[in-house]
């Protein structure tokens, strides 16, 4: 997600919580997608972790002090605020949540939260009993009223001994939330289908036609749209990726099950992306029983055509747009037009599957973007999730020039 945090300016306000220790780590993973963080620490947050262990990490002197001569010289509390893109409260405790709520300034960290215009996600971290207080869940209440990115704690284990909610989200769930937090939110509600991965097409028991598609890039714009708010439903043939955040995901393994999968959800989608590499064969017959090797004698199989599943959600009836990939190894932009008319498509996706760090199980991808419209977009090499929201962009565009009625 390096584009989304490069060059942003973050403001950590670390609150005084056991969990506190943790945000060393997020300040290192912020730094290294290229933010430039600044951290203040309420007094509390001083007695667990050492400034000098975050400054190490920010390489930014951390703000503690209201009353500090030299930071207030340049009225401190207002610089680091107006200079956020965004702020992330880690962890929030009750009673940084309860100060925040009254709107109090009786610290660096409030006094920042009270003058800041950058979206705010706040992470809630404390003893179950504290979380589930009347008072804690009327002041998280009042934080969500200011438009303020509350992030459901985790539960678990507790350092005070109990077991429940109370635990401060792992690194990467908070560097989704900050990202989403730095995202547009030009798919707020929108309800997008995404197909990733490859398929498999048994042929006995234990062994099946399948390809080298790793998922990477249809996970990458489930992510994206997810950040974008959108309502994210993945349909994934069998990859070893983590579920995005937030978003719904249905596991499939054979391109029939795919079909059925992404069939009964299309009526319901306003944006389908079909990025998976669905088998267009499957072995005619399946062996119930595991085939045998014969000695001197080669093996024939026999296939048959798996539908395509892109050409039949075109004629779903309903207003969405419909992008498509096409994996190509030569003449890819022709063949990518002729299956963009084919298939009935708003936008195709052409991928030379050749060119080196594109295509197949990279973490960077290279595409053309072909409209309805025949306009065409080339983007050289970059990471799949930034590949992601430059798709998004165009069916952004696109849905919102004339959705297709189908
Ligand atoms: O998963 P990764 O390792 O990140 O790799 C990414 C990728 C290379 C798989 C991805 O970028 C990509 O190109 N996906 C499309 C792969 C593909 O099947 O291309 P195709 O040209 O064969 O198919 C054209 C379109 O029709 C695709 O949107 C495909 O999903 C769809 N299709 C194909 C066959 C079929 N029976 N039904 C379909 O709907």
């Amino acid at each position: 997600m390096k584009h989304i945090f490069s060059g942003k300016r973050v403001l950590l306000c670390v609150g005084g919580g056991i969990a506190a220790y943790k945000t060393a780590e997020i300040v290192r993973r912020l730094s290294a997608c290229g933010s430039d963080v600044q951290v203040a620490m309420t007094p509390a947050a001083r007695e667990f972790l050492t400034p000098l262990t975050l400054q190490t990490l920010s390489r930014h002197r951390v703000a503690i002090d209201m009353f500090d001569g030299a930071d207030e010289a340049s009225i401190g509390h207002i610089a680091i605020a107006d200079a956020a893109d965004v702020v992330l409260v880690a962890p929030a405790t009750a009673d940084l949540i309860a100060r925040m709520a009254q709107g109090m300034a009786n610290d660096i960290v409030t006094a920042a939260l009270l003058v800041t215009r950058a979206p705010v996600v706040v992470a809630p971290a404390m003893n179950s009993h504290m979380l589930s207080h009347p008072a804690t869940v009327r002041n998280l209440e009042v934080l969500a009223g200011f438009g303020h990115r509350i992030v459901a704690s985790d539960s678990g284990e507790l350092a005070c001994g109990y077991d429940g909610p109370g635990r401060l989200p792992d690194p990467e769930t908070l560097l989704a939330e900050v990202a989403a937090a730095l995202s547009p939110s030009d798919l707020g509600g929108v309800r997008v289908l995404v197909s990733a991965g490859p398929t498999r097409e048994p042929l006995d028991p234990v062994r099946y036609l399948t390809n080298r598609s790793s998922g990477r890039m249809g996970y990458a714009v489930a992510a994206a749209a997810w950040r974008r708010g959108a309502e994210v439903t993945l349909v994934s043939g069998p990859t070893a990726l983590a579920t995005p955040r937030g978003v719904t995901r249905v596991d499939v393994e054979t391109a029939a099950q795919m079909n059925d999968a992404l069939r009964s959800r299309t009526a319901a989608s306003e944006l389908v992306v079909m990025v998976a590499a669905v088998a267009d064969y499957r072995p005619a017959s399946t062996a119930s029983a595991k085939i045998k090797k014969k000695a001197g004698a080669g093996l024939t199989l026999v296939l048959e055509e798996n539908a395509d599943i892109l050409a039949g959600l075109a004629k779903v009836p309903g207003s969405r747009v419909l992008v498509g990939f096409a994996a190509e190894t030569d003449d890819v932009v022709g063949h990518a037009r002729e299956k963009l008319t084919r298939k009935g498509l708003d936008l195709i996706v052409a991928n030379d599957v050749t060119s080196p760090g594109a295509g197949f199980e990279t973490e960077t991808n290279a595409a053309v973007l072909v409209d309805r419209d025949g306009n065409q977009q080339e983007i050289g090499l970059i990471a799949k999730d930034e590949l992601a929201d430059r798709i998004l962009d165009r069916a952004i565009a696109l849905r919102g020039r004339r959705p297709r009625r189908r």
